[in-house]
Parts: C-alpha cells; structure tokens; sequence
C-alpha cells in the first residue's frame, strides 16, 4: 500500500472517491505538489476536545466586535505579535492554561487552516493540533498534498486552552481574534480552510450551522474561506469524512482558480 492510498484510506475515502459534478477535481489534487515527507505524528493519547458540529450554540460575534477589539492596534511584525500574545492575560482563559499556542506554520503560507482552541496536548507542547485531531488533520493535508508547515500555516481561534475541553465563550473570542486577525494581515494566504463552527462563525462574524456555512465560497477580509467539518468531530463521526473531502476538493479548487 503506497502513501495516499494509506492517507485515503485513513480517511475513509479508498477507492478514491470523486464528484462526477466536478470536472478536474482529480487533476485539481493531483496539481497540489509533491509531497516529500511524511507528516510529524503523535502517539499521543485522544485528549482533544469533543467538537459538536450539530450544536447550534451561538458565538454572537459580529464584525463590528471583530474591529472594536483593537486588531488595528497591534504590531505588524512577527516577533512582537508573538511576545505581545505571550504576554497576554487579557482575558480568563490564560490563568487556567499552561502556555499560550501561537500558531505554526509557513509565514508566507497560500493555505491557512483556523482551528477551535488548544486541548491538552496542544497546551503541552505549544504547538496546535498535536493530538488525535492533529493526526487526522495531518492526514487531510496529505491527502490534498500538503504537508504542515510547508505552504501551510496552522492556528486557533483562541491562543489558550479553554478549562474542560469546553468551547471557547463569545468574549474570549472577542479579546483573542485581533491577534489571528493580525496574523492573516502578516501571512496573506491565498485561501483559509475554517476547521469546525467555533472557527467558521467566529471567522465569519455570524451564527449560522455548519451544514449550510459548507460548500459556499466566503470571504474574509477579502480572503476566501471555506468551512469544513472539525477533525475532533470526524474522528468521532468517521462517516462524515467523504463530506470533508468534498470541502477539501473545493478548496484545493478555490486555490487553484487565484
Ligand atoms: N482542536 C482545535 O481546535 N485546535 C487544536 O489546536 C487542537 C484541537
């Protein structure tokens, strides 16, 4: 069994499924780049957070919140946006975590993907989505023909790990976004993939369900963005995957077509 069809397979989708709508999809994927090297992968134990895509739990963030946070305000330059968030206490999450997760990545990266928040093993290493979900993310790149840290950035919607795995609250995202916000002004990617309803509503600044923020062109900034389904939550509906797949195809298309 060669490399893809390994990652395919992880994902529930061998025999490799293409949409019969979508002239080019597999010339699209087979159009990424070569993939070199496989992904850094975790033995870690499932410590991520239960992501519930179905909850129609509400963020209540608008963008007029997004700019009244003081994203203007802050430096546009790596290694002081970087203090400026190791430093922060600006809200309650920060006492209750071990340290702050930046974001990791290509800082020139076409492809951003914007997860929820750390979970334990992302509070550990300081890096995010290290664990379980990690894994699964991992895969999803390498199925498309990426590979972290090579034209592609990870980050969170917020930097420090919400106590008891739960969903980051609406004020937490508020104090957090500027900094992400700061972070797309520095990286200027061709494209964010928005990882789960936390992610895709905060991005977006409205509440919406997951299924009908799937399959549609957004922007942000002017910045496409797509939503898919969080990897937690695949993990736990594995089915679910193909849909995913879908998502990943449209954005493989989207970044094509810039
Ligand atoms: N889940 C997330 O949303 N982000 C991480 O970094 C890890 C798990």
């Amino acid at each position: 069994m060669d490399r893809n069809e390994a990652v395919l397979r992880e994902l529930n989708l061998y025999p490799q499924w293409v949409r019969r709508d979508v002239p080019g999809q597999s010339e699209a994927i087979n159009n990424v780049g070569a993939i070199h090297e496989s992904p850094a992968q975790t033995g870690a134990m499932n410590t991520d957070r239960a992501i519930d895509e179905t909850t129609s739990h509400s963020t209540r963030l608008s963008k007029n919140d997004n700019q009244a946070a003081g994203y203007h305000e802050l430096p546009l330059h790596w290694p002081e946006l970087k203090q400026q968030v190791r430093d922060c206490t600006a809200c309650k999450l920060r006492a209750g975590c071990t340290q702050t997760v930046f974001g990791v990545g290509d800082e020139q990266a076409e492809w951003l993907f914007v997860g929820e928040g750390p979970g334990a093993d992302e509070d550990a290493q300081g890096e995010p989505f290290v664990g379980q979900a990690g894994k699964l993310l991992d895969n999803m790149l390498l199925a498309i023909k990426l590979r972290r840290g090579r034209n592609v950035y990870i980050a969170n919607i917020v930097k420090c790990r919400p106590p008891n795995n739960r969903a980051p609250a609406a004020d937490e995202i508020a104090t957090c976004l500027p900094y992400l916000q700061r972070q797309i002004a520095l990286i200027k990617p061709k494209l964010i993939v928005a990882l789960g309803k936390t992610a895709a509503t905060a991005l977006l600044g409205r509440d919406a369900t997951l299924a009908s923020l799937r399959g549609t062109l957004h922007d942000f900034n002017g910045i496409p963005l797509v939503v898919t389904y969080h990897p937690a939550y695949l993990l736990r509906s594995p089915m679910e995957k193909a849909k995913a797949w879908q998502d990943l195809c449209f954005a493989v298309q989207t970044v094509h077509q810039k």
